[in-house]
Order: structure tokens, then sequence, then C-alpha cells
């Protein structure tokens, strides 16, 4: 991890900085808004198959919505991968305010186009509002559940050259998602998990995911798990 966090330089810091006012803005404009969450909730909660499906209502402050997510040395070893590698398809499952794709926005040089998917409608227009501050024009933002936006915007995208799974944190729902992707990524392609181990069921996820067949190599950060497909 440190590899890559020493790639950083003055320039990136300032970058970082410009984000973190963003996140601050809307910390000092809390309000409260409705989610629809379907993810796996808390460690414990135990949702089942169709709770997840169906998603949960919650009412949370925008403050600490925009906390979630990842911060300090992570945005920036997320940043720093989209730097070093410059995918042209990026994939990104769980927007939340949009902060981690507008550090990667900010990454990538020309070309590229980061696809983000936001199943809470008011949290995607959220990121979407951010997307638009931070000036980060080369984001493409999807809103709905990943299991009906995945199928419809894949045979359009073709190829992922990065993805970063940061959404639903439920292991059987994890392992199909990168069912689902595996198909579509390029030969070099680099997938990175967030929260590998934030639950029993993203341990066993993780596990499974490491020993696949279909990666190359793979480094284990604690937090998060990064895995590349070819000899990158
Ligand atoms: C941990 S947050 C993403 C944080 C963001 N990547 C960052 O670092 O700034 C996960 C997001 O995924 C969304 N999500 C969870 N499960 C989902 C699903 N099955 N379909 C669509 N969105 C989902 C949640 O609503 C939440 O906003």
């Amino acid at each position: 991890m440190q590899k890559y966090l020493n790639t950083l330089n003055d320039n990136d810091f300032t970058i970082f900085k410009e984000i973190e006012s963003l996140r601050d803005k809307i910390i000092q404009e809390d309000t409260n808004i409705e989610v629809l969450d379907y993810g796996a909730g808390d460690p414990d909660d135990n949702r089942s198959v169709q709770e997840m499906n169906q998603g949960v209502i919650k009412h949370v402050s925008t403050k600490d919505l925009c906390k979630i997510g990842l911060k300090n040395d992570f945005a920036h070893l997320l940043y720093a991968i989209v730097k070093k590698h410059q995918p042209l398809t990026v994939l990104e499952l769980g927007t939340c305010c949009g902060f981690s794709s507008i550090y990667m926005s900010k990454a990538l040089k020309d070309n590229g186009t980061i696809h983000t998917i936001e199943g809470s409608p008011q949290t995607a227009q959220i990121a979407q509002q951010n997307f638009k501050e931070a000036k980060s024009l080369n984001i493409k933002s999807y809103t709905g559940r990943f299991s009906d936006v995945l199928p419809s915007i894949l045979p359009k995208i073709e190829t992922i050259d990065f993805a970063f799974i940061d959404g639903h944190h439920d292991r059987d729902a994890t392992l199909q998602y990168f069912k689902n992707i595996k198909p579509y990524l390029s030969e070099d392609a680099i997938v990175l998990f967030d929260d590998i181990s934030w639950s029993k069921g993203m341990i066993e996820a993780w596990e499974i995911i490491k020993k696949d067949n279909f990666i190359s190599s793979y480094k284990d950060y604690q937090k998060v798990g990064l895995c590349f497909m070819g000899n990158a």
C-alpha cells in the first residue's frame, strides 16, 4: 500500500484538500434525508435476501451520510491506483455521496470514464450535485439496484479496466457481482474490494475471491483487497 502512497506528490494532496472541502461543505449544510438501503446494513443486522432486495428505508443526516466511504490513506490509495494505471473504463458499485468517484475522476488524465451505481435516489442526487461542483465530467452515474443496473450497462460498457466494489457488503451478493463483471474485465484489469473484513460474510467472500483462478495476484490491505487479473 505504501508503494502506491509513495507515488503521490504535492499536487495530488492539493486535489485531496479540494475534495475534502466539498465534503466539509455538506457537513456544514446538514439536513435529514430518506435513504433506500439495498445493502446488508450493519454487520450483525442479518438482513434476509428479501429485505435487501426490497430495500430498507432509513432517515439519516447528510452529515453522517457523507462521512461514509473511503477517506485518508484508503481514499489516497484509490486515487493512486487510478493515477498509476489510467484505466479507460472504471466501474464503481456504491456511489454514496460520490466522494470516491471524485477521487478516481481527478486521478484520470484524459480519456477515462467512471460508471458509478447507487441504489438510493436521494443519495444519488447528492452525488450528482457533488460531481457538478467538483467539475467531474468524466463520471456517469446510474441510480438503481446493482442487480438491475448491471445487466443493462455491462453490455454497453463492454470492457472494464478497473472496478471498485463498495456496496451491499453481503457474502453472496459480492460473489455474484464479481461473477457478473468477470466476462467484461480486460486482460490487465484490477478490481478493488472494500470492507473485506467488515463481517463474517465479507471475510468469507474475500477468501473465495482471492483464490479465484481468474486472478493472477492480490494484495490484502486488511480493509481493502486488491486483485490483479494480469501482471500489473
Ligand atoms: C459504503 S457506501 C459507498 C461509499 C463510496 N464508494 C465512497 O467511498 O465514497 C455503499 C453505497 O452502496 C449503496 N448500495 C448498497 N447496496 C446496494 C445495492 N444492492 N444496489 C445499489 N446500491 C447499493 C448504498 O446505498 C451506499 O450508498
